[in-house]
């Protein structure tokens, strides 16, 4: 039996992920890294903690050449996905790349706000189960292979990865849930590992992979106590575009 180390919201906590994530504003990146790379638009992709399947079934829609697969570990958000043609439903934990997929490769492979999730016991043993998925991925990347990561970026005013290691311990504080709760955490007595965008460009550097291409959407305003108390400098989107080698 293959022993999970990654934590897991609760269903109730797992609903709120069922929206649209990648809107109008942030499908445009998306797109236009896609055409520059693939101009003849098939290609086959992974969409890691897909959830809903609304952005798979986007790509679908958008290329007619595409095959997709989408790979989460809530039963829950699996179920509320459209059946399509060009679209496989895996229910497992993004730990498990290596033994699902040992002998098939992708050329596209989505992290759309699902690594921040790969949260285990504690902060660094957590910072290195992001760093083993991502060298997962990578070695099932297709040769002409890219990895797409949209994440928010926490920096911190003076210490840039500070806000990081804050949300996660409080939130990952199962004592302390009711009130981090109250504070609007939906990963309360779990926890969530959010990182700065220079720490991001860190854990890429230690692996075999390089950034073509880095895209960062406007500031978040930011309610004054949650910036004095997490140590805020500023929050945003941001978008990366990896390749192999
Ligand atoms: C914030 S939601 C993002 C949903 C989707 N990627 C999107 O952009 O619309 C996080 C997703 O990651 C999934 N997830 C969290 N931990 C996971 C894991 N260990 N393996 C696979 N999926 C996971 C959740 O179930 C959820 O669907």
């Amino acid at each position: 039996m293959v022993v999970e180390k990654i934590k897991k919201l609760e269903n109730n906590q797992l609903e709120t992920f069922n929206k649209e994530y990648v809107n109008e504003e942030r499908w445009p990146i998306v797109k236009k890294m896609i055409d520059q790379s693939f101009p003849e638009g098939n290609f086959s992709f992974l969409d890691i903690g897909g959830g809903n399947g609304i952005f798979t079934d986007k790509i679908l829609a958008h290329y007619p050449e595409a095959v997709g697969t989408l790979l989460d570990n809530a039963e829950v958000l699996l179920e509320m996905n459209k059946s399509h043609p060009r679209k496989k439903l895996i229910l497992s934990s993004a730990e498990n790349l290596n033994d699902i997929f040992n002998n098939q490769n992708f050329d596209v492979i989505f992290f759309n706000w699902v690594l921040h999730h790969f949260v285990a016991e504690t902060y660094w043993q957590t910072r290195k189960t992001q760093n083993e998925i991502l060298m997962q991925a990578q070695s099932i990347l297709s040769a002409k292979g890219y990895i797409s990561i949209f994440e928010n970026m926490y920096v911190g005013a003076l210490f840039k990865n500070l806000p990081s290691h804050l949300i996660f311990n409080l939130t990952s504080n199962k004592k302390l849930a009711p009130v981090t709760k109250i504070f609007g955490a939906n990963t309360a007595g779990c926890g969530v590992c959010f990182l700065s965008d220079s720490t991001w460009k860190q854990e890429i550097s230690k692996t075999n992979l390089h950034i073509v291409n880095y895209e960062e959407f406007p500031k978040w305003k930011i309610n004054i106590l949650r910036q004095i108390l997490l140590h805020i400098g500023s929050v945003r989107v941001g978008h990366f575009w990896l390749k192999r080698g």
